[in-house]
């Protein structure tokens, strides 16, 4: 079969190897036929680390071809999404059935595979904030990936959604989205946020500090903005705020359930993927390109 492998010689230090061995399942793993996969930020800044030989690849959908040896997960014909560790950018790919979910006809294998990574940690980074029905909510990095998920689920779950933009030309994106409010300077927000979900990092998690409700909670994910630092004073800004350091993965048990969750939202019309480019999977190098360059809105989905 066809996958996506590591090659410091190739373009982008990446080459389809046209005679990848066939996926081995583990007893509780189906095999997956790929029909579209996501490609992360974070993927960007692994392919520059890993090592010759390496295979990417987190956020699949396609169809079951071989079902669970032990029983669990889905039968052969099933369209799923799926998230596992490498292996995605594949023909096949292994997957073991807690962190696979069944698609239902309405939602398209291009939505499905925008969802896994981004979807997951927008909805592990809300559920941070607890019930969030009538709250403030603030979303930074708010057009980015997993900013646009935050967006649409916090409205989902019935806040009021503040969107924070790094750029003007962002506003009106973030608005299309379903942002209440949008902002590019917190002070002209409304503040009291229960919640913030944080991609940028840099001065706007200092700054997010000083605008949350007591008690509050920031759910920090990402940096696009570089390091931050706190003093006692920002962290004394407001009664007992809380920093969570949000990994899409935790809790790890639960990433099937999570991602029907998503999909169910998707099928329903509740939550829309925003993908900015899609493409065939020979063009993975230029979506790359564009994702480093900054010229990508939204995520990237590319079908084989
Ligand atoms: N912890 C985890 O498990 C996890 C999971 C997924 C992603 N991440 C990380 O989270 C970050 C965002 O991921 P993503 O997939 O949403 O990325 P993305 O699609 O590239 O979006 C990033 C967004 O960040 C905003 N931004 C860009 N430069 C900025 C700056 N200098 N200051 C403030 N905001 C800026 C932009 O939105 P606006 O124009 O609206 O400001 C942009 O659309 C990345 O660092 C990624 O690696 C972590």
């Amino acid at each position: 079969m066809r996958s996506y492998i590591t090659d410091p010689d190739a373009p982008r230090g990446l080459r389809l190897d046209e005679d990848a061995p066939e996926p081995q399942p583990a007893p509780d793993e189906a095999v997956l036929a790929v029909e579209a996969f996501g490609v992360n930020r974070g993927e960007l800044a692994l392919l520059a680390v890993r090592d010759r030989d390496w295979r990417p690849g987190q956020d699949v959908a396609g169809t079951v071809v071989t079902a669970a040896a032990d029983g669990t997960g889905p039968g052969v014909g099933t369209r799923v999404v799926a998230i596992v560790d490498g292996g995605g950018w594949s023909e096949r790919v292994a997957c073991p059935t807690n962190r696979l979910a069944p698609l239902d006809d309405a939602v398209s294998a291009t939505d499905a595979a925008a969802l896994p990574i981004a979807g997951l940690t927008a909805l592990r980074a809300l559920r941070e904030g607890g019930s969030l029905l009538g709250e403030r909510v603030l979303v930074t990095a708010a057009t980015g990936a997993v900013g646009q998920f935050a967006i649409q689920l916090a409205r989902a779950a019935g806040a009021q959604v503040t969107a924070l933009v790094s750029r003007p030309e962002s506003t009106d994106e973030a608005r299309a989205v379903g942002a209440d409010v949008v902002v590019a300077d917190l002070e002209d927000g409304p503040g009291g946020y229960r919640l913030v979900t944080d991609g940028a990092g840099g001065d706007v998690l200092r700054q997010a500090l000083h605008h949350l409700a007591p008690h509050g909670v920031i759910a920090t994910y990402g940096a696009m903005a570089g390091r931050t630092e706190l003093g006692l004073r920002d962290l004394l800004s407001v009664a007992n705020p809380r920093i969570v350091g949000l990994v899409h993965s935790e809790p790890p048990g639960t990433r099937g359930a999570d991602l029907g969750v998503l999909a169910g939202l998707v099928a329903s019309g509740a939550l829309r993927p925003r993908i900015g480019l899609t493409g065939d999977w020979t063009e993975v190098r230029d979506a790359l390109d564009a994702m480093a360059d900054h010229r990508v809105r939204g995520k990237v989905v590319l079908t084989t």
